[in-house]
């Protein structure tokens, strides 16, 4: 029979780092991904997302999720695209980093947003996940800038960011929920980058860049992006 990543070859994407696994979620990992929320992502007090799915009641959580997956899936095109990865550690699913772009042969541009199950913050986890698509879309896709936001209150967040290397780009105010949320927005080039001190290691990544380019594209391609590229540099 016919492998789906031969039909959907985002599937064989994946990147390893020290002590994660990040691959887009198939319908096989949503239960594991909603069970991750389940347990618990931050402070009950206060949401850090701009949309609330974190609230919705337990019978909501799962089929909301799903829902998001599947549209992220479906909508993609080459100008507008959103890529949701799970995170593997020690073999169970605890959260998810996304990476996403519109309008990516021109802009070379990349925004990225994530969470973990509370169990797992503060070790570092946070940093590794979002250095490994700074990595992936530095070395690998081109991109020239790496974007984020995050409630101005959101430390750890921001602790992540500040980490990296990106630069502060500004505060805006946004409706959050119903609420306004002061938020900073930061911004990461391939000079400002703090690169770990490990090699990213990058599996199916050819078949994904013609998914996500529509073809050939402008994009670079294996042969000036290759392993070798993703060396750290500083
Ligand atoms: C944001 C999140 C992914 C960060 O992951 P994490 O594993 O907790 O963070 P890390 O342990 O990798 O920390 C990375 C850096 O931030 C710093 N940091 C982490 N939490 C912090 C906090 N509460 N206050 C201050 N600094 C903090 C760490 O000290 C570290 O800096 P260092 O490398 O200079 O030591 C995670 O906390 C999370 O899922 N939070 C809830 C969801 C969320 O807020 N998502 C982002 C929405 S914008």
């Amino acid at each position: 029979m016919t492998a789906l990543t031969s039909i959907w070859p985002l599937f064989g994407l994946q990147l390893t780092t020290p002590r994660l696994v990040l691959r887009p979620l198939t319908d096989d990992d949503i239960p594991a991904a909603v069970a991750a929320a389940a347990s618990g992502v931050h402070d009950p007090a206060r949401n850090p997302f701009s949309t609330p799915w974190t609230e919705l009641p337990a019978a909501e959580l799962g089929p909301n999720m799903a829902r998001w997956y599947w549209r992220c899936r479906g909508q993609a095109t080459p100008d507008d695209w959103t890529l949701l990865l799970g995170i593997w550690h020690e073999n169970e699913v605890i959260g998810c980093q996304d990476i996403g772009a519109k309008d990516f042969a021109t802009l070379k541009t990349v925004s990225t947003g994530s969470w973990l199950r509370q169990s797992v913050h503060g070790r570092g986890l946070g940093k590794e996940m979002r250095a490994a698509v700074a990595l992936y879309a530095f070395d690998w896709l081109g991109a020239e800038v790496a974007e984020s936001e995050a409630a101005s209150w959101n430390a750890a967040s921001l602790g992540v960011s500040r980490s990296l290397g990106y630069e502060l780009n500004g505060t805006t105010r946004m409706a959050w929920g119903g609420k306004a949320v002061d938020v900073q927005k930061v911004r990461l080039t391939p000079a400002t980058f703090k690169r770990p001190d490990w090699t990213l290691h990058v599996n199916g990544h050819e078949a994904a860049r013609r998914s996500l380019s529509g073809g050939e594209g402008p994009w670079p391609d294996e042969r000036n992006h290759g392993p070798s590229s993703a060396e750290p540099r500083a």
